[in-house]
Parts: C-alpha cells; sequence; structure tokens
C-alpha cells in the first residue's frame, strides 16, 4: 500500500484553502451535533452561567460543563509549523478524542495516531483517507489487526516477536515500525515500562521480520507522556538511528522516523530547539533527502512523523465545576499527600484543610487525570457569592485579596468529587476565598489532555458536556470554515 506524505498546509494555504461563508453564528459542522459559537472562554462561560439557576433548575441542569476553544489547537498547529517543519504530526487520539478536535486537526491535514478499532473508526467516519493513519499500539488485538487490514490502514508499530507473527497471519503486507525503547524517566507517565524494545533486541526483531518475510519500514519511540527534559528527545533521536543501522544490517532500508507523543504546552519551543537540530544532526538532509546514500530506492526520502497528544488539547478546554456542597471545619482525616498541597500564602494560616468543598465533578470523571495523568489542577474562582468574578490573568485562585472584604479572604479548603468514594479528593489543600458558597462555581484551565476520554458515569453521574466556541480573535474566521470544509 502507498503511504503518502505531504508536508502539512501553511497558513497561508490553510487560509486560502477555506472560501468564506455567509452563514457565520452557531453553524453544527455535523448533522445532530452541537452548535459552534464565537467568542472568548470568559465570554463562553459568563454565557452559560447567565442562563442556569441553580435553585430552579431541574435534575442535571447545574452540571459542571467544559468549553473548548478550538481556535487553540488551530494556534498550537500553527505554532507545530513554524518550529519543527521537518515533523508530520499524527495526533494522539487517545488524548482527546473529541469529534470537533478531530475534524478540525483533519481539516488541518494533520495524520492521526490511533490505538485501537474505535479510533480508526472515529478518524475513518470523518473521511480521512487510512493513509494518515498510524496504528500505534504494538501489542493490538487480532480482530483489530484485520479490521485494519480491511480498512487499508497499513502502518502500525510492533515491539515483539508475537506481534509479528500475528501480522504475518493477519495484515502481512502492512508496513511495520519498530518501537524502541528510550529513557522516559524524565516524563510524568512512563511508557517503557510496558512498550519498546530494547536496542539489543532490535536485531533480532528485524531479524524475525525478514523471515517472515514483512516489512519493516522505520522506527518509533515514545520518551514518555509530559516529558519535561529536551534531551529525552534527542537522546531517542540518537538510539533511533542506531536502529535504523540495524535496518540496514538485516537489509531493510527504512524511510520512516517516527518520534512519538511527550510534547508539552509551556515547553514546546525549549524541546522543539533540541529535537529539530538532533534530528539534523543524526538524519542529515545529506544522507537522507530524496536520494540520498541513506535512503536509496524510497523515492521521498526520509519521512518523519510524531504522535502529539497533550500539546494540541491541553489549552483548548476549561471546565466549570459547580459547588454542589460545603462542610465547614473540615474533617482531620484528610491525608495530605504531598504534591497536592499548596503551602500556605501567610505562614500563620494553618495547613490544614478548613472548609471541605464538594464540586459536581471529580476523579471518577473528568478529574481522573489527578490520578492517571499525575496532574495537580488548580481551581480558580468563577462566581463568588454568586457574582461571575473570573478573571483569566490572574493565577489560582484567580481572585485578588483585600483586607477589607472578609468574601475575599483566603482560607485552607479541600475540594471533593461528587461521588460517595473518599478517593475522589480533587485537591487536599488549597487555598480558596471564604466567600465561596453553595451554587458557586469553580473554573480548572489546561483540562484538554486525558480527561473526558477516561470519565466514568460512577455513582450514576453523567460526563461533563463541552461547548464549543472559535474563540474571539482574528482567525476565528478561518477556525470555523475549517470546520465547515469538506474532508
Ligand atoms: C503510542 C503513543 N503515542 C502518542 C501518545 C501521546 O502522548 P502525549 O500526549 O504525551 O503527546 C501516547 C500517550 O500515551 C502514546 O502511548
Amino acid at each position: 500500500m502507498n503511504f503518502p506524505f505531504t508536508a502539512p498546509p501553511s497558513p497561508e494555504q490553510i487560509r486560502a484553502d477555506t472560501p468564506p461563508l455567509d452563514e457565520y453564528d452557531s453553524i453544527k459542522p455535523f448533522d445532530g451535533h452541537k452548535p459552534i459559537f464565537n467568542g472568548s472562554f470568559d465570554h463562553q462561560l459568563k454565557t452559560v452561567l447567565a442562563g442556569i439557576d441553580v435553585d430552579e433548575c431541574e435534575a442535571n441542569g447545574e452540571n459542571a460543563f467544559f468549553v473548548a476553544n478550538l481556535a487553540e489547537i488551530y494556534h498550537q498547529h500553527l505554532r507545530w509549523l513554524r518550529n519543527l517543519p521537518r515533523v508530520v504530526p499524527f495526533y494522539a487520539v487517545k488524548c482527546n478524542p473529541d469529534p470537533y478536535v478531530l475534524r478540525l486537526l483533519a481539516a488541518m491535514g494533520t495524520g492521526f495516531d490511533c490505538a485501537s478499532n474505535g479510533e480508526i473508526q472515529a478518524v475513518l467516519n470523518l473521511g480521512v483517507s487510512p493513509s494518515r493513519i498510524i496504528y500505534a499500539n504494538p501489542c493490538k488485538a487480532s480482530s483489530f489487526v484485520r479490521h485494519a487490514a480491511a480498512n487499508n490502514v497499513g502502518l502500525t508499530t510492533f515491539d515483539n516477536i508475537d506481534e509479528l507473527y500475528k501480522m504475518k497471519k493477519f495484515h502481512p503486507t502492512c508496513k511495520l515500525v519498530v518501537r524502541i525503547l528510550t529513557d522516559d524517566s524524565k516524563s510524568a507517565c512512563q511508557l517503557g515500562l510496558k512498550f519498546g524494545a530494547p536496542l539489543e533486541v532490535v536485531p533480532r526483531l528485524l531479524e524475525k521480520a525478514r523471515e517472515l518475510e514483512l516489512d519493516v519500514v522505520g522506527v518509533s519511540f515514545h520518551v514518555g507522556s509530559g516529558c519535561y527534559d529536551p534531551g529525552a528527545f534527542s537522546d531517542a533521536v540518537n538510539r533511533a538511528r542506531r536502529a535504523f543501522q540495524m535496518g540496514k544490517d538485516a537489509g531493510y532500508t527504512f524511510d520512516l522516523l517516527d518520534v512519538g507523543g511527550g510534547f508539552g504546552h509551556d515547553n514546546f519551543e525549549t524541546v522543539a530547539n533540541v529535537l529539530g537540530p538532533a534530528i539534523d544532526e543524526f538524519f542529515p538532509d545529506a544522507d537522507f533527502a530524496p536520494g540520498g546514500r541513506e535512503v536509496q530506492g524510497k523515492p521521498n526520502g526520509l519521512r518523519i512523523i510524531a504522535e502529539p497528544g497533550r500539546y494540541y488539547v491541553h489549552s483548548a478546554f476549561v471546565l466549570a465545576s459547580n459547588i454542589i456542597a460545603r462542610r465547614d471545619g473540615a474533617k482531620d482525616s484528610v491525608e495530605e499527600k504531598g504534591d497536592n498541597i499548596e503551602s500556605p500564602p501567610d505562614a500563620s494560616v494553618p495547613a490544614k484543610p478548613e472548609v471541605m468543598l464538594y464540586q459536581n465533578d471529580g476523579l471518577y470523571s473528568s478529574f481522573n487525570c489527578v490520578i492517571f495523568d499525575h496532574v495537580t489542577v488548580h481551581p480558580k474562582v468563577l462566581t463568588i457569592n454568586h457574582k461571575y468574578a473570573y478573571k483569566p490573568e490572574l493565577a489560582s485562585p484567580g481572585i485578588k485579596t483585600c483586607s477589607e472584604d472578609e468574601d475575599s479572604q483566603l482560607q485552607p479548603c479541600s475540594i471533593w468529587g461528587p461521588t460517595c468514594d473518599s478517593i475522589d479528593c480533587v485537591r487536599d489543600l488549597v487555598y480558596m476565598p471564604k466567600g465561596l458558597k453553595v451554587g458557586d462555581w469553580l473554573v480548572y484551565e489546561g483540562m484538554g489532555a486525558y480527561t473526558i476520554c477516561a470519565a466514568s458515569q460512577f455513582n450514576g453521574l453523567r460526563r461533563s458536556e463541552v461547548r464549543y466556541t472559535v474563540g474571539d480573535g482574528d482567525d476565528a474566521f478561518i477556525v470555523r470554515q475549517l470546520m465547515m470544509k469538506t474532508l
């Protein structure tokens, strides 16, 4: 099967490809789906809250909700193109499979890293060509492999011999990418415990692949999700180069390098400034451009892809939650757990929660990221004393304290989810204003990655829904057009 790679479109191309539309407001890109609004996070939050009366609403009327600003994803894509122009992003669907997110990314020309049959189907259903998918799971169910074969998904990763036998049996023409083990010790979520072949094992894997007449085309790695050491990327590229040589020794000519995920929102430029030069050093154009001596017979030369997840969606989602209950005089039994504790703003304030706030989304739902993604979330005040008070520019708790205003004074609180399980603690200790009442709202920024996708409905509670906007900036129009683009 052909595996065409084109460079992602430039911003100019995106603009040129998006003819103006007459309609503007609340366009639904999918039949029966939700509208997309205009306006900032702030505007959307204010609008939604204006329509909720917590004293009168129906059951679920005050549910927690996300606002997704799709323009953030567009901006992340432009940032990617600026900083890593040689690397084609294949969005890691697992991170947030929201259909609007997938659609926007598809319209911007990214590929997709799918981990399962369901993710492959979700991407194909958008009209995306199977050639834009990498089935990046080295340990796949046989039925999923058969489904991938039937749908012409022709690229996957492997890291063990059993997987090679499986591929031989169910999808023998699939192009294979050997996933190597790298140092993931500088990452929040380490994946090496489960996946990745150590370099010393790679020759044996390649020998077996040869024997089975399978087509291995390249090397992939993942430095771990939430990687905070750019050096992990350069080290991994170095290892990948050695694996390319192993490929050559086994009689293959590799032409695909997959640098995986692990890219963050805050340190992206720093990582790109290490990764880009590392690729140039270990895979120089002189050897790997079309016609280069390392890629003889591969007309496109070396193709480089990545599997970013968190990078694209982290900042695009905020979550508003309602304080449904409050217990003054907190229980002594609250355990304090290292990272989840904030130091008191004032040393005279006791470092024990005085108030327990119960909100209507927790660890069993969107805040599963506290457990699975090892994050500490930072609540900000959205309303206080039932008055809208969100100041996006202020850090958590998002309020200026004022000595004359008792309500704005901070007190040590713990924040809990809505289930009947005591593990459902979102923050053990955080300083929030005294004026927060039952019925007030909190907001959490940066809630796009590894949140909704792993949310359960434990205790009969609904998952928080998403309200979409294209933002209020100059690019809102382009993003709206991209969402409407025929794929
Ligand atoms: C194979 C693979 N690729 C990509 C990703 C996305 O990683 P990140 O969100 O850190 O970019 C993951 C995350 O677990 C993964 O397992």
